[in-house]
């Protein structure tokens, strides 16, 4: 018989869903739901699914915390009165990670009429509750093929070849834009848009540990770069792709976080905002500031039907924007060239 204290779970590999109906404060004031809300819903599937693995067969209990987000496109818009399907399934186990597959589909309960809106790859890690700096072996996934095995291994293969690269990109700074005269700023400029936000982090912000969970973060993360996209069109903006994000820190309750964003790049029709969260562990050690995450967020303006808008060219001036700016516009042709050879697959 199994003790009071380690119940058996059940069912730990099966995929699972969550769904909720989308209000009116998960929206901005055009009616479409927030990415960074999407992203929350998606990051909570993955963790709920994750820790579940984790503790399916393990002795020391533990709680998956999000290590890395792999890149995410936003298919279509999502409106408040929409019912949001998620719906997570883990893909990939390494000895200490675990690749959570989670797709999110929008249904229109007048009429049943369903679309997927998001699919998303999450990488999760399992720490011990009795000890948050210590990592816990994931238990093995059961795969339905070989073939299925091979290919989770390559993507976390790859995956961990990009997040070498990222680290190095980490070392880059963004000055905090708090108290910002515009007035003096030229329109359309790096400095006119650059936006910044103060968080204090609460234990609403965390779940099973006192950390913050990763959905809390990217959406004060996607918060702010909505703020730079629409001060930079003053149109109805709505987030179109994050780039893979990594997770490397923890981030404590009771610390104060600072996220924020500035524009790198804008093509004809989207804009790219690159968005920095820097924690300030101010109870524990007043004067250190750590760099926590740094992501890539494309944004996109649309009219009233939903078609999208010109957006006015971003006006770069330093030569740092404007290496930025053509670092930018590499990984818009990269992303762009892609999407169109998986369309052309589809065909
Ligand atoms: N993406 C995917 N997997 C990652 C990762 C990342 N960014 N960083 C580490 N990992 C995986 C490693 O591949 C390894 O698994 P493997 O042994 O099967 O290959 C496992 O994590 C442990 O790696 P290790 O080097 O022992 O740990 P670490 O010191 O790099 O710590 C974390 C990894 C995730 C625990 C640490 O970076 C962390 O605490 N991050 C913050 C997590 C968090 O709080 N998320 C929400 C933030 S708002």
């Amino acid at each position: 018989m199994e003790s009071a204290e380690k119940p058996r779970m059940q069912g730990s590999g099966s995929p699972i869903q969550v769904s909720r109906i989308l209000r009116p404060d998960d929206a901005n004031i055009a009616g479409n739901v927030h990415g960074g809300t999407i992203l929350k819903m998606i990051e909570e599937a993955g963790a709920i699914i994750s820790t579940r693995h984790c503790n399916s067969q393990n002795e020391e209990r533990c709680v998956a915390v999000l290590a890395r987000v792999e890149r995410t496109d936003f298919l279509s818009p999502m409106s408040i009165g929409e019912v949001a399907h998620v719906s997570a399934v883990i893909t990939y186990t390494s000895k200490h990670s675990v690749e959570v597959q989670v797709n999110v589909m929008a249904e229109n309960i007048l009429n049943g009429a369903k679309r997927m809106t998001n699919r998303a790859t999450l990488w999760y890690v399992p720490l011990s509750v009795e000890n948050v700096n210590k990592v816990v072996k994931v238990p093995p996934m059961q795969y339905s093929s070989p073939e299925q095995q091979e290919e989770g291994r390559k993507r976390y293969e790859a995956q961990k070849l990009d997040r070498i690269e990222t680290r190095q990109r980490n070392g880059d700074i963004i000055f905090p834009a708090i108290n910002v005269d515009r007035q003096s700023k030229e329109p359309y400029t790096v400095g006119y848009s650059q936006s910044s936000l103060i968080h204090l982090v609460g234990p609403s912000d965390c779940a099973l540990h006192n950390f913050v969970q990763g959905g809390v973060t990217m959406k004060l993360m996607d918060e702010v770069a909505g703020i730079v996209a629409a001060r930079h069109c003053k149109t109805n903006i709505v987030t179109a792709s994050v780039d893979a994000i990594n997770f490397h820190q923890k981030i404590e309750k009771g610390s104060v976080i600072t996220v924020s964003g500035r524009m790198t790049f804008s093509s004809n029709k989207s804009m790219e905002i690159e968005v920095f969260v820097d924690v300030d562990h101010f109870l524990k050690s007043p004067t250190e500031t750590a760099h926590a995450v740094t992501a890539f967020f494309t944004y996109v303006s649309l009219d009233k039907d939903g078609k999208a808008l010109p957006i006015p060219t971003l006006k770069v001036e330093t030569e740092d924007e404007k290496r930025r700016f053509e670092e930018g516009r590499n990984r818009y042709l990269q992303t762009k060239a892609k999407r169109m050879a998986e369309a052309m697959k589809c065909q």
